[in-house]
Parts: C-alpha cells; sequence; structure tokens
C-alpha cells in the first residue's frame, strides 16, 4: 500500500493506494467514528458491500443503497440517505462511507457535509474517475435538472481507500472515462506525466497494473497539492475544470448519463484546446499532440452533433466558473501548463462553437 497525504491543516487526510485495500481489516474501521453507514448502489453493492461490511469487524454498521446512475445524483435519491440515517438514529459521532464511483462519492459527501450540520466520511472510489479526482478534494454535491453539480458543498473526507482491485469488474466504457481525468493532470500541469502517458495509454487501456496505481498515485498527488494551495477555488483549483465548461453543457444537454462525465470532458479539452489555438496561445502540434492522446485513449474529440452553439452558451451561462456574466474557460499555453481567463476574445469562443457544430 502507497499514501499520499493531502496537508489541510485540521481537515489533512490520507489517500491509501493498493490492492485488496477493502478487505484489509481494521483499515477502513480506523477511520470509522461510533458507528458507521455505507452507501453504494444497486450495481457495487452485490460485488462489494458484503466485503467492505466485513472488513469493519465490530464496529457497528448499516448501509443503503442507491439506484445507479448520474440521473439519480439529485436531491431527491440523497433523501434515502437521510431517511436511513435517522430512522436508525444516527448521531453526529457517525461516519459515512461512500463505496462507489463519483455519484455515490458525490452524493454521500453531500449527505456528510449536511447531515446534523457536518458528520464524517470516507471515500472509498471503485471507478478510475473516483480514484483519481472525485474522491480526493472534498467537492461534493447533486445536479439540479437546471445545472450540473450546482448544488452542494466543500467537505473532505477523513480518509480516501482506493483499491485497485476493484477496477477489475469495472466496464471498459468507464474505464476510459476515468482516464479522461487523468490525461486533464498532463494537459494543465504536468508536461512529464502528459509524456509518461503517451508512453503507457495501451498499458492502461489494458489495465495493467502497475501502470493504473502509477496513474492513480501521480493524479492523487497532483490533485492534493494543487487542493492544499487553494481548497476553495479561488485560483489555481479551477485549472482541474479544463474542458468542463464545455462538457458540463454537454452532460445537461444530453441529459444526465446519456454521455459520461469523462467523455464529455474528453470532447470538452479538445474543444478548449481549439480555442487556445484560435486565441495564438498554443500551435497546431500542441493541438493535434493533445487530439491523439485524447484518440489514443479510444474518447470523443467532438461533441454530440445535436450540440448546438446556443445550446451550449446556454448551459455554459450557468456554470460554476461564470463569474459577473462571464464565461470562464480554462485555457492552455501548451503541453503542461494551463491558465484560467475570462478576458479572452469572445470571438475565438464563439468560433470554437460554430467550428464544432458544423
Ligand atoms: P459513476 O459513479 O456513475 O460510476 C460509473 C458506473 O460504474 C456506474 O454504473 C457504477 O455503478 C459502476 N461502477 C462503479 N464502480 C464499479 C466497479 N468497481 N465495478 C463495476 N461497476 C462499477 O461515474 P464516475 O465516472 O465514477 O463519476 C462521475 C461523477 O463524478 C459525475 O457525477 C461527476 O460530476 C463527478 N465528479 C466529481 C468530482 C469531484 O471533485 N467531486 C470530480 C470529477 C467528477
Ligand atoms: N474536479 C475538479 C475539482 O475537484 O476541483
Amino acid at each position: 500500500m502507497q499514501t499520499v497525504s493531502i496537508d489541510l491543516g485540521s481537515r489533512s487526510y490520507p489517500i491509501h493506494i493498493g490492492t485488496n485495500l477493502i478487505d484489509q481489516r481494521g483499515l477502513i474501521a480506523g477511520h470509522v467514528r461510533n458507528r458507521a453507514m455505507v452507501v453504494t448502489n444497486e450495481t457495487i453493492a452485490p460485488l462489494y458491500l458484503d466485503q467492505t461490511m466485513a472488513s469493519l469487524g465490530n464496529t457497528p454498521c448499516s448501509s443503503v443503497i442507491l439506484p445507479d446512475g448520474e440521473s439519480y445524483k439529485n436531491l431527491d435519491e440523497l433523501n434515502q440517505v437521510f431517511t436511513a440515517l435517522l430512522s436508525e438514529n444516527f448521531d453526529r459521532g457517525c461516519t459515512l462511507i461512500a463505496l462507489g464511483g463519483g455519484v455515490v462519492g458525490d452524493m454521500t459527501g453531500y449527505a456528510a457535509a449536511s447531515y446534523q450540520r457536518g458528520v464524517d466520511f470516507i471515500q472509498i472510489p471503485t471507478t478510475l474517475l473516483a480514484q483519481v479526482d472525485s474522491s480526493v478534494g472534498g467537492k461534493t454535491g447533486v445536479n439540479h435538472a437546471l445545472g450540473k453539480n450546482m448544488i452542494g458543498a466543500f467537505h473532505q473526507p477523513t480518509a480516501v481507500i482506493a483499491d485497485m482491485g476493484v477496477l477489475d469488474t469495472l466496464a471498459d466504457r468507464e474505464l476510459k472515462a476515468g482516464l479522461a481525468e487523468v490525461v486533464k493532470y498532463g494537459f494543465i500541469i504536468d508536461a512529464e506525466f502528459f509524456t509518461w502517458l503517451e508512453n503507457n495509454v495501451e498499458a492502461l487501456l489494458a489495465r495493467d497494473p502497475a501502470a493504473t496505481a502509477y496513474a492513480v498515485k501521480r493524479s492523487c498527488q497532483i490533485k492534493a497539492n494543487v487542493v492544499e494551495q487553494d481548497e476553495r477555488e479561488h485560483g489555481v483549483r479551477a485549472l482541474l475544470n479544463l474542458g468542463h465548461t464545455f462538457g458540463h453543457a454537454i452532460e445537461a444537454a444530453m441529459g444526465y448519463g446519456n454521455w459520461l462525465h469523462g467523455e464529455a470532458v474528453s470532447a470538452g479539452i479538445a474543444m478548449a484546446l481549439d480555442t487556445s489555438l484560435r486565441l495564438g496561445l498554443i500551435n497546431e502540434a500542441s493541438r493535434e499532440r493533445g487530439i491523439k492522446l485524447l484518440q489514443r485513449c479510444d474518447l470523443p474529440v467532438t461533441p454530440p452533433a445535436s450540440m448546438t452553439p446556443e445550446l451550449f452558451l446556454k448551459y455554459m451561462a450557468r456554470d460554476k466558473k461564470v463569474s459577473a456574466g462571464n464565461v470562464r474557460l480554462i485555457l492552455l499555453n501548451g503541453i503542461g501548463s494551463s491558465h484560467v481567463s475570462a478576458d479572452f476574445d469572445p470571438e475565438a469562443l464563439h468560433a470554437t462553437l460554430e467550428h464544432f457544430s458544423t
């Protein structure tokens, strides 16, 4: 087992990365206060719930099983967690355990942020995307029909336990969607990692354990470092949203769950590369290099045909990065370098939206 630490003062926590961690007696229990509620979904429960509960040993533990899917990441379904906690008299000393992908993790985290004004929670991410991104950093929340992740809170977990073994049962499409968030780190901040990814993409697609563990560890290190500098996203943390302004518009407009989050982010990164090129921030060779890596991950590099410029602008206006009415984009200065900007020539954005809708 390897451990990456995230240093946030009193909210610091370990990110444990290894295999068979959910079976390791005492590992999860060591982070539980007086009583645990495992939150999972109907797909993951038959695969990993018994093991997880067994490893808790004598720690009192219950579970709640949500329906599976992004379309259930909403306040109505979240209420099931509160109903389970209240009907079993869980108090403020309880610990919620998110056993699942980013949907379960975001929902459980938000339940923990709000139940009795805040209780502890542990992330046990079971998708690649959740292991490299959503389980780390404390962003929690649910979707609203009018916008993605619009209801939420910052609430850090007390531990993240990333078990590589559970990725064995993950569908290929989900694995590839997770790779979008992995390559994102190379694009925004780490040219060396980008090159490593170019050299190891086939190993990652073939689920090579050593390559996967390295990609998870490096991604968590980068994310931890960014979150340590800017926990509440007043600055550098926004870079983690490369491609997300376009991507969130695709997810919301297509109906949650039709395009996977990572797929929408991949198309969004391709669009951000295009805008950066039009603004003269990157050259054609860098754009090509970026597109090629996304394609080698078997990820989409164009949005769905039904996404018109008008539809993009409608949803982008609701993005959380909009400030005083201005859309803010993460733009690339090259491979491994990026910045946030609201002060760019809007013609470049419009040209990108037109280009991808023809
Ligand atoms: P997901 O949670 O929907 O999981 C994908 C699918 O895989 C689901 O059907 C799930 O049941 C299944 N699954 C999960 N683990 C499995 C396993 N080990 N074996 C077999 N099947 C398994 O999707 P995701 O890609 O993990 O997460 C996407 C969500 O994460 C989005 O809602 C996105 O907004 C959010 N997100 C949040 C952050 C953050 O910082 N909080 C960052 C990135 C993404
Ligand atoms: N996934 C973006 C963030 O955590 O800030």
